[in-house]
């Protein structure tokens, strides 16, 4: 099969990476890709939300099965495009329709969907600017502190949690004023979850299912968990409080109702979904869904499985998922990324990376794998031009021993005001049997 992966980013470098492993896999594309993807595909020029690009890639290089990795061209309804154009609409897609993508696009719809099916999250209401004298008495019967959420897409920011009440009614009126533009027409007000976050991943093609590697991401800039949030610093995968029985929970409680939801609902899903999840007790609550993979948790994820995930992708684009098995690795994955000093906030772009012999060591045999993220190629040189420059994963058994083997491999890659973190992995040491 010739195979198109949409996207630029660590994330599509590692589902790039684990496509090309398979027998299945002839000619492989990326769009736009980067300087890593160009290891192992052909970059072609042009933009997730350039459906004219995107067609002319798919008929001239004869694409059969078409990989989305972000949300935003989903969320634009580019699946529903394919379907309705007679060139394309025979080309397998991974990506659901613009309807399932508002289980990501808009943070009302997915609480509905989920109150709907009993699926466990945390209790809400949803308040327009018209009703603020109703959203100030919700906020009021709730304990501090208070979840607010812009609806719609705001780049991973439309989350805030003021710690008092006076603190949520002034950003209640900011968000529904325009703080996050139109994402927050609708605020959706949520009580207050207590534990810890896990990632669980799923492949459906609206009947059946696989169950990724589960992950734990690291979202603040800081050690310790401190500090403005950012993409994401790192992922472990698998996840100790995660075991079998929690997991088995997960399933029947969240998977299966998600899946079935879905197909009673009418809702065309073929793709991945990212259910972000807090274990409060043992118990498991969906925080959000995603309807794509996470970044950097992909670049953990997909080191972890030992089957064909072409194979599966292209059973989940056909309907015909029920007969796939995934096989997933005994061994862990730790993935630490490397930074743009001064990122989240402002950084400099176009230092040049030193160490390009360790960058190419993404080999199957190789237990380090270096994903380009940020990266781009200026006059023959590999230099940086993002936030989030590289993730580097190792695999291994043992969050201490890959914990050794990452640090060391991260010192070999030299730029300007490089930054990571230095405790990814430290908080799961002690749920390691
Ligand atoms: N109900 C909740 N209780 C506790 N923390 C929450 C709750 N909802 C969200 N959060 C925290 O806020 C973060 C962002 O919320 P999320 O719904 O994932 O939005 P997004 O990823 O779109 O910004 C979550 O990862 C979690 O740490
Ligand atoms: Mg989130």
């Amino acid at each position: 099969m010739n195979v198109l992966v949409l996207g630029s980013g660590g994330r599509e470098h590692a589902i790039a990476w684990k496509i090309k492993q398979s027998e299945k896999c002839e000619k492989l594309f990326c769009m736009p890709g980067n300087p890593g993807t160009a290891l192992i595909a052909t970059n072609l020029a042009g933009g997730v939300n350039d459906f004219d690009a995107i067609k002319g890639a798919v008929l001239d290089n004869a694409i059969d099965i078409v990989v989305v990795g972000p949300e935003d061209p989903l969320v634009n309804g580019l699946r529903d495009k394919f379907a309705a154009d007679s060139q394309l609409a025979n080309v397998l897609f991974v990506g659901p329709s613009q309807r399932g993508a508002m289980l990501e696009g808009s943070k009302d719809f997915a609480k509905e969907f989920m109150s709907r099916h009993g699926i466990p999250t945390a209790s809400y209401r949803s308040f327009t600017s018209t009703d603020i004298d109703q959203a100030d008495k919700f906020l009021e019967s709730l304990q501090a502190p208070y979840v607010l959420k812009a609806d719609g897409l705001a780049a991973g920011k439309g989350v805030l949690i003021p710690e008092t009440l006076e603190e949520a009614k002034a950003s209640l009126r900011e968000m529904l004023g325009g703080m996050f533009g139109a994402a927050g027409n609708t605020v959706v007000i949520e009580e207050f979850l207590r534990g810890i976050e896990v990632s669980v991943f799923v492949l459906t093609d609206g009947k059946d299912y696989l169950i990724l590697p589960e992950a734990k991401d690291y979202k603040r800039i800081g050690v310790g968990d401190k500090g403005l949030n950012t993409g994401g610093m790192g992922a472990v995968s698998p996840v100790g409080f995660a075991d079998a029985q929690f997991m088995e929970k997960v399933e029947e409680r969240i998977i299966k109702p998600t899946v079935n939801g879905l197909a009673a609902d009418g809702i065309d899903y073929k793709g991945f979904i990212f259910i972000g999840l807090m274990n409060c007790n043992g118990d498991p609550y969906v925080i959000e869904y995603n309807v794509r993979m996470g970044d950097p948790e992909t670049e953990a994820v997909m080191t972890r499985i030992d089957s064909d995930l072409l194979s599966h992708l292209e059973a989940v684009a056909k309907g015909e998922l029920s007969g796939e098995k995934i096989v997933i690795s005994e061994e862990g994955a730790l993935t630490v990324v490397c930074v743009s000093g001064g990122y989240p906030q402002s950084y400099g772009k176009g230092y040049e990376i030193f160490g390009s012999e360790y960058l190419e060591r993404s080999s199957v045999e190789d237990k380090i794998k270096i994903f380009h993220a940020g990266t781009s190629m200026k006059e023959g040189k590999l230099v940086t031009s993002g936030g989030r420059v590289l993730a580097v994963t190792v695999n291994g058994k043992g969050i201490e021993k890959s914990r050794e083997v990452v640090y060391p491999e991260i010192d070999k890659i030299m730029y300007t005001n490089k930054y990571y973190r230095s405790d990814i992995g430290l908080d799961l040491l002690k749920y390691e049997k």
